[in-house]
């Protein structure tokens, strides 16, 4: 039973660290932006690498698809995390997921959240109950890995960039996996490296086999394109500043009354075009593309085999999210996407709801970078 050491996460923010302190190089606080800082930028972060020391000892919120994934993946494959306890609503699924990993059940999460063996929370429930839960960690002083979305509206995701600004301590981390995939961290690095030149264009394509029933059209844009507007700020460094979205044939495959697929057109502060495919319907499988087009050159992401299943694409950077997560904290050095990041993903996807309702392009509007409260 001891607790994750005290480290830089765990004294106030100063002014330079605090969530939401947009730097002048590019999107996020400054935790998750510069190469090699620790945000992914190596392939299998934290795998090797892990101090020693008692592990940190992980509660889950959420035993579904999602979170039966994590589960595995801690219990397996992450040196240094123990996954103590689990939690859902549906004992079935509590039941199974401890069952399958050794861990106890707690029986809701202010249980877990209480429990002082927990030292950490992953947060794989739906996306309209992050809030409560985020804000529940905060209160209570745990580190949390949350899901994406942060929060489905951009009030919501701000709120917790204040709250944990006003805890002064960095507690809270996204789930924007893609920042750990090889694929993306190469085409980082080739954009750093130069060569490519000047960013110019950006091709992203992101398609899901098929959507679940409950579905809607908003959800292509706050809950599927987050993914995309995430690594697009994270590749190019900068704020995603007017979006517009187009609307054409819908799939027969979507459901009843789901525009599906959609195109956005994403313009970055510098200039750089991005055009974003969304398809969640696409029937044959889980395929992500990404092309980069630069003054002297194009990267593209490395072929990957089209899966009917989406957590087989990403396995890896899965993985390695839950590393970094659990080596940034037994090392003191917080790690991933901040909330801040969480917010201005959220604040661009609602830009895209509304230039999908209004026809036109539409600014994103983001608050003031956040300071202590
Ligand atoms: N990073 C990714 O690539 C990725 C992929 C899919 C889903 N997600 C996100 O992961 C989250 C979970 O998605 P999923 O596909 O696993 O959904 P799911 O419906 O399969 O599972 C959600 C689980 O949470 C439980 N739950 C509901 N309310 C709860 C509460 N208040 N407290 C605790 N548990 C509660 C449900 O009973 C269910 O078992 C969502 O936020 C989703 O957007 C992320």
């Amino acid at each position: 039973m001891t607790p994750v050491p005290a480290s830089p996460a765990d004294v106030p923010a100063s002014p330079a660290d605090v969530p939401g302190d947009a730097p002048a190089d590019g999107p996020g606080d400054g935790s998750g932006d510069r190469p090699g800082d620790g945000s992914g930028d190596r392939p299998g972060d934290g795998s090797g690498d892990v101090p020693g020391g008692p592990p940190v000892r992980v509660g889950l919120v959420g035993a579904g698809v999602m979170g039966r994934d994590h589960a595995m993946t801690l219990a397996r494959s992450v040196p240094g995390a123990a996954l103590v306890t689990v939690t859902d609503p549906d004992p079935d699924r509590a039941a199974e997921v401890a069952a399958a990993t050794g861990c106890r059940v707690a029986v809701d999460a202010d249980a877990l959240l209480g429990d002082p063996g927990v030292d950490a929370v992953l947060v794989a429930s739906p996306d309209d109950t992050h809030e409560a839960l985020v804000l529940a960690c905060l209160a209570a002083g745990k580190p949390v890995l949350c899901e994406k979305p942060l929060a489905p509206d951009a009030e919501t995701a701000l709120r917790i960039v204040r709250a944990e600004a006003a805890s002064g301590r960095r507690l809270v981390r996204v789930g924007f996996m893609r920042r750990h995939d090889p694929g993306y961290l190469a085409m980082r690095r080739a954009l750093d490296s130069g060569d490519l030149g000047a960013p110019l264009l950006l091709h992203c394509r992101h398609r899901n086999a098929a959507s679940t029933p409950a579905f809607t059209s908003d959800m292509l844009l706050t809950s599927s394109a987050t993914h995309e507007i995430d690594i697009v700020r994270w590749l190019l460094r900068e704020e995603i500043v007017a979006v517009s979205v187009r609307t054409g044939r819908a799939s027969r495959r979507a459901p009843a009354g789901v525009v599906d697929p959609r195109l956005l057109l994403l313009r970055t502060a510098s200039g750089v075009l991005v055009d974003v495919e969304v398809f969640v319907n696409a029937g044959y499988g889980y395929d992500v593309r990404c092309e980069l087009v630069g003054e002297r050159g194009v990267h593209r992401l490395s072929p990957a085999p089209v899966s009917r299943d989406w957590r087989d694409r990403f396995a890896v950077a899965y993985r390695d999210q839950l590393r970094a997560w659990v080596g940034g904290l037994r090392r003191g050095a917080p790690d991933g996407p901040t909330a801040w990041d969480g917010y201005a993903a959220t604040s661009v996807a609602l830009a895209a709801v509304r230039s999908a309702r209004s026809g036109r392009e539409e600014a994103v509007t983001m608050a003031d970078a956040v300071t202590p409260g």
